[in-house]
């Protein structure tokens, strides 16, 4: 945590006031390094009221992803440990991934406040209004071999999914990375790595959680498909707390990945996702597989049994019910 966070601390803890003097004892610098930090913090949204003789009160803070605003959340040893803010950013992913190939440590995460060429899956471009969601993306250095990395995917699907429902929404999974609410989409996830031949030398998991995003952050492509807490609450969330939550609950799941395996994440992915026995569309570019599906196989593709009753492997495409 840097200053700025360690006085915003003394601030939250209280109680009531707190002065100037102690802060700077505490932090063994000077009175006026104090006062320098808190106009920066002025200007960088939050409100403190002054008391002579008393000190000050915190009355305000900016909704935004400020490193510390997100640290104070989060329960990980290792995601989230290192947090680059962007305010506005290319693409989270993107920031990660050369991160990574500089040998930033595992678990750095890169958070923007809006992205303005946010990747989709399938090339798609993923819509990032300004201080409405989460875009984070965190780098991890699991030993896998490349054939085994596909299920990564689920661990941030399950982690948005835990999330959502600890704040009383009821999710659901789509096959392979999506999350949604009552049918429509509030959270996708992306997943960037660079292999070597015999093992990943890093994976970048980018995730997009929509949180305070309403109907008027939203395109015409968009709307009627997609959803945020605030739309299905009528609540607006602190942004910080969910994705304090989002990467704790990241951390659970890739630990099962050094645990007990990919094949558990799947498991719990296909067991969450309720997907044995229904019968579906998988849509590619230039391929349909209709079929009912015998659940995700090891590399994560769905199993789908074809009406010939041939089980076919299908590793991507959009699926329909
Ligand atoms: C999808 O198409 O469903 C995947 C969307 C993934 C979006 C997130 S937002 C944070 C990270 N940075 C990106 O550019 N994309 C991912």
């Amino acid at each position: 945590m840097n200053r700025a966070g360690e006085v915003l601390r003394f601030l939250r803890e209280g109680p009531g006031y707190v002065s100037g003097d102690l802060m700077a004892s505490r932090l063994s610098i000077s009175r006026t390094a104090v006062w320098k930090i808190l106009r920066h913090l002025d200007r960088m949204g939050y409100v403190c009221e002054k008391l002579k003789g008393k000190g000050y009160r915190l009355t305000g803070a900016p909704d935004l992803l400020y490193p510390w605003e997100v640290e104070r959340y989060l329960e990980t040893r290792i995601l989230g440990r290192e947090i680059v803010y962007k305010d506005s950013v290319g693409s989270t992913n993107g920031v990660a991934f050369d991160m990574a190939l500089a040998g930033c440590r595992e678990g750095a995460c890169v958070i923007a406040e809006t992205q303005s060429a946010g990747r989709g899956r399938l090339r798609r471009h993923w819509r990032s209004p300004y201080g409405k969601n989460i875009y984070v993306s965190s780098v991890l250095k699991p030993a896998l071999h490349p054939s085994e990395v596909s299920p990564l995917t689920f661990i941030s699907c399950l982690a948005a999914f835990d999330t959502l429902a600890s704040l009383g929404l009821t999710p659901t999974l789509k096959w392979p990375n999506d999350v949604l609410v009552k049918g429509r989409k509030i959270c996708g996830t992306l997943i960037e790595l660079s292999v070597e031949p015999e093992a990943v030398a890093f994976v970048v998991i980018g995730i997009g959680l929509n949180v305070n995003m309403d109907d008027a952050d939203m395109d015409e492509e968009i709307k009627g498909k997609a959803t945020s807490l605030f739309l299905e609450t009528g609540n607006r969330f602190e942004r910080a707390r969910v994705c304090g939550m989002l990467l704790n609950n990241l951390e659970k799941y890739y630990e099962v990945v050094g645990g007990r395996g990919v094949d558990e994440v799947c498991r719990l992915w296909e067991e969450r996702a309720n997907i044995r026995g229904v019968s579906m569309e998988i849509v590619q570019t230039d391929r349909v597989y209709r079929g009912v599906s015998e659940g995700i196989g090891r590399d994560g593709a769905m199993l789908l049994r074809e009406e010939d009753g041939k089980v076919t492997r299908v590793i991507a495409g959009d699926v329909s019910f």
